[in-house]
């Protein structure tokens, strides 16, 4: 292929991170064809540059713990290093540098996610973060774009992976809480600080972006009322399983405004639903989401809610698009 490559600069190579480097290598023909044009990784930013890392494929000369000369000379810019800053900054000089962005970083987007997409309007810039609300599963597209005609009523869903992981875990295996907890860890599952998924922040980011995608209201994470499942004891699990039921953190988003005027209200609890609800029936770090529409009626999507390959497949579905355009538009310039 003669065309010139699309050049990815990689920040941050952790669970997600190291998954798409080796995606990017060992499906590199299969992208470039969707493309139009080869993905050509020009860096890998970490912390550590220490740390021994599974990256076959990434040249050693790749690694870096200076992210900035990577965002300044790329096409492409994924962030997967989560946090606040500095992935806001970098992502600022991206944009401003005529980068496009992919990331997944939720609390980012929860936090500042509005003056992020304002940027990227305003530089012409495409900012894509489908990674961010349930990993591999498609929400964010399907509340954006498929039911862009509809009118959503309502959001409800288990979108956070580790706490679902432990919850069934304590609950249908009798797994101790705390031993739940390191293996969500071991699988890859828990932001690098887990208290963000145990007392549902991570769960309360995801449904605040879906609620602004669903309805366009500036809802922030203040406006969630919250509850985590670190306070939960082992007399919730046995009341529940009394009555036929299992607990589940699901977070909810409902309008009871009208289109014109949408009065949106969002909160993530600890909920015991019935354990063959298909809730009750949503295992491990599966999550599921389901959306009520005028329209289009109940929608339910299902699928990997955390995970490196997972969210991997979710952020290489953003880099696809993005670049594509990339290459259309240089074809007509
Ligand atoms: P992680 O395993 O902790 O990896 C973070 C990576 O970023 C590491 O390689 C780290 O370097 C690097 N990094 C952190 N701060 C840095 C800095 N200041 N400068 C340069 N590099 C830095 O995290 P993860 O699980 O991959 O998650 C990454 C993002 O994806 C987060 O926003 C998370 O919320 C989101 N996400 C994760 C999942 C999941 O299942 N894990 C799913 C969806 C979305 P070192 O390796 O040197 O420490
Ligand atoms: N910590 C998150 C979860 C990762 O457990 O769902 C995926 O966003």
């Amino acid at each position: 292929m003669d065309t010139p490559p699309v050049r990815v600069a990689l920040l941050g190579a952790g669970t997600v991170g190291a998954a798409v480097a080796r995606r990017l290598g060992d499906r590199a023909d299969l992208l470039a064809r969707r493309v139009g044009a080869p993905l050509e990784l020009v860096g890998v930013a970490v912390r550590d540059l220490t740390r021994p890392r599974d990256l076959p494929g990434v040249a050693a000369d790749l690694l870096t713990d200076d992210p900035d000369p990577l965002v300044a000379g790329a096409d492409i810019v994924v962030e997967v290093m989560g946090g606040i800053q500095p992935a806001r900054g970098l992502i600022e000089r991206a944009l401003a540098a005529g980068a496009d962005v992919v990331t997944a970083n939720k609390q980012l987007l929860a936090q500042h996610g509005t003056e992020l997409e304002a940027l990227a309007d305003r530089e012409g810039r495409g900012l894509a973060y489908e990674a961010a609300v349930v990993a591999a599963v498609p929400v964010m597209r399907t509340v954006r774009e498929a039911l862009a005609g509809d009118e959503i009523r309502s959001i409800h869903g288990i979108v956070n992976g580790s706490t679902n992981y432990i919850l069934d875990m304590v609950a249908r295996l009798g797994v101790p809480f705390q031993e739940a907890v390191r293996q969500a860890g071991d699988l890859g599952y828990l932001e690098a600080d887990p208290t963000e998924d145990l007392e549902g922040l991570d769960a309360a980011a995801k449904i605040v972006l879906l609620a602004r995608a669903a309805w366009g209201v500036e809802v922030g994470l203040a406006d969630v009322q919250r509850q985590g499942i670190s306070g939960l004891r082992d007399t919730d699990f046995e009341d529940a399983r009394g009555t036929g039921q299992v607990i589940r953190l699901i977070a909810s988003a409902w309008c009871s405004g009208s289109a014109s005027e949408p009065r949106v209200e969002v909160a993530v609890r600890p909920t015991p639903v019935a354990a063959d609800h298909p809730f009750g029936m949503t295992r491990e770090g599966t999550n599921m989401v389901i959306i009520e529409a005028e329209s289009a009626g109940t929608l339910r999507l299902t699928g990997a809610g955390a995970g490196g390959d997972e969210t991997a497949s979710a952020v290489l579905g953003d880099l696809v698009n993005l670049a594509r355009a990339r290459v259309v538009a240089r074809r007509r310039a």
